[in-house]
């Protein structure tokens, strides 16, 4: 779930797969339709897969349970999205979904004018053991640009950036500021990178800070335009997931105060611990800070026998912000 909901920070549409030898809808299948909700999505298309495997009856009876499943989510995405019988294996209709996502999933207004802001979603080191002092490339971080611009040689800022906490066991974080060096898309090597699908920013980062996923769920843009960064946060309109057998939305299935819950903000996953609920506002202490903005959406996950449910969301409406030392560059 927190790798769907990280995910779903920066598409713009999503395929809800469904197997077809398997009863549908699946405990998960709810659960995903309503993290889809939550992440803003508002185009989906429902595949039926693997209707290689069943016979052509049950793939028709498991059709119209599909739409059951459809008529039960009124009011959501759901409601409205085709439902593409497919072979991924066999390859079976898979120009028909092709078709589909370019036709019904439209490319949503990219703001090219406002300041940049990318989500990062992935970073590496791409040096290897044993390369020579001269041949060592900095940092790169992968992840999709949701308003402006971003050029070769530009300089910028990433935010968090480094989270470190003091002898008090107070959070403190520096943001790093680097120079863009390369950008990439697929195997093109761009000057420019516009909002809309994945984008690898090589930077003149130490490689260190960005190895093994290390910069996921930051947020990289101009120096002094990026977001506050939140420690705690007041949460309002606490809305619950429906879970099976429950048809509507509702409240939050109780939060307990001291409790520690899984938070999407973004592409950034955080444990957060409640410090207080009353009716549908919540205040969450974070584990980790997030560089995010009043009115943003946050998932809520709660662990229920091994397993991060998804039991809600809500909006932030304030919250605590960690002051950001200013810039050396500006
Ligand atoms: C459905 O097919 C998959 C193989 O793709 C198999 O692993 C799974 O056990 C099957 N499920 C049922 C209920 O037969």
């Amino acid at each position: 779930m927190a790798t769907m909901l990280n995910g779903a920070a920066i598409m713009d549409g999503a395929l809800l797969l469904i197997a077809a030898n398997e009863s549908c809808p699946q405990p998960q299948t709810s659960e995903h339709l309503a993290a889809v909700e939550i992440m803003r999505l508002k185009h989906i298309i429902i595949l039926q897969n693997k209707v290689d495997l069943v016979q052509e009856n049950v793939a028709i009876n498991q059709h119209e349970a599909i739409q059951n499943f459809i008529q039960v989510h009124s009011g959501t995405v759901a409601e409205g999205a085709p439902v593409v019988p497919i072979s991924a294996q066999l390859k079976y209709n898979i120009d028909v979904v092709c078709e589909y996502i370019v036709k019904k999933i439209p490319v949503p207004k990219r703001d090219f004018t406002l300041p940049p802001n990318m989500i990062v979603i992935r970073s590496f080191d791409v040096n290897k053991p044993g390369f020579e002092v001269d041949d060592i490339k900095g940092g790169v971080a992968g992840g999709s640009i949701l308003t402006g611009v971003l050029k070769v040689n530009q300089y910028i800022e990433v935010r968090p950036g480094i989270v470190l906490k003091d002898e008090n066991g107070n959070m403190k974080c520096t943001p790093i500021y680097t120079r863009i060096v390369s950008l990439f898309a697929e195997q093109n090597e761009l000057q420019f990178a516009v909002p809309g699908g994945l984008i690898g920013v090589g930077t003149t980062m130490d490689p260190t800070l960005t190895r093994a996923d290390r910069l996921v769920g930051q947020v990289l843009g101009d120096i002094g335009s990026l977001p506050d960064v939140f420690v705690e946060l007041e949460v309002e309109r606490l809305i619950g997931v429906r879970t099976k057998g429950s048809e509507k939305q509702g409240k939050v299935s109780k939060l307990v105060k001291g409790e520690i819950l899984m938070l999407n903000i973004g592409s950034m996953s955080t444990g957060a611990r409640v410090l207080a609920v009353k009716n549908d506002l919540a205040k969450l202490q974070l584990t980790s800070p997030v560089c995010t903005s009043k009115g943003e959406k946050i998932a809520l996950s709660r662990r229920v026998e091994k397993h991060w449910r998804l039991i809600g969301w809500g909006m932030i409406q304030a919250g605590a912000t960690l002051e950001v030392p200013p810039s050396p560059l500006l």
